[in-house]
């Protein structure tokens, strides 16, 4: 494995988060529920939300007979309710499409509503083990600065760059215990480490090898101009 992805693996079991309601399971519908609701909302607030919701609808099936008028409910308070309309949506298409069982695939998760790309690798990562890359903005944070990867990143071709690259520093051995670590280790060290104003480099795992760190400007990464 990359020295990179055995660092933050190793990184994530010692000092990263474990306890977050939604880790500790490989159910899908509970990861895709959290990744849905953490997209625009803080971890704090989504704690009470994502309870309240699995107790009304403990299933994807009882979510896709839910009304929108359930739904609308539960979500109220959470904003951006396109999420809780996709929401819905998708967990009708997974019973209608996939018998009720969420597919396994990046590309079959991605093709449902409100399943974007690195959600959909987040979930296959999470649960099944997938050697998928995630790319949020904390991860692009990490990842640029890792890497000084200075392209402008409003240009397609370097966003799609940086997947490549993301995906080169995944893990390669022990998948099934390694990816869910590796996935949750870069979310923790951008929330909690590697943050947009003064990073915490001398608690990162990767400091030794950080291109932006040797450069004495972490915050100068990630480069994106307004398009
Ligand atoms: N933000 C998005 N996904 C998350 C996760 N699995 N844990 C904590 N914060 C997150």
């Amino acid at each position: 494995m990359s020295q990179f992805s055995q660092q933050i693996v190793a990184w994530q079991q010692s000092h990263g988060r474990h306890h977050l309601p939604w880790q500790n399971t490989r159910d899908p519908y509970r990861v895709w529920l959290s990744e849905i609701m953490l997209q625009q909302t803080q971890v704090t607030t989504v704690l009470g939300y994502y309870e309240r919701f699995l107790q009304h609808f403990p299933t994807v099936a009882d979510l896709a007979a839910g009304s929108d008028e359930e739904v609308m409910a539960l979500w109220s308070g959470l904003g951006y309710y396109s999420r809780a309309r996709n929401l819905h949506r998708c967990a009708q298409e997974v019973m209608s499409r996939f018998g009720g069982a969420f597919p396994r695939t990046v590309e079959e998760l991605a093709s449902l509503p409100g399943i974007g790309r690195s959600t959909a690798s987040a979930i296959a990562s999470f649960c099944f083990a997938a050697r998928a890359a995630i790319l949020d903005a904390n991860v692009k944070r990490v990842l640029t600065r890792a890497l000084g990867f200075s392209d402008d990143l409003a240009s397609s071709a370097a966003e799609k760059k940086l997947w490549a690259l993301a995906e080169d520093l995944l893990p390669t051995t022990d998948l099934s215990t390694a990816m869910p670590r590796y996935t949750q280790g870069m979310m923790d060290l951008g929330a909690a480490i590697c943050t947009p104003k003064k990073p915490s480099c001398l608690l990162c795992p990767v400091h030794g090898s950080c291109a932006a760190r040797r450069e004495g400007a972490p915050e100068r990464y990630p480069v994106k101009t307004k398009k």
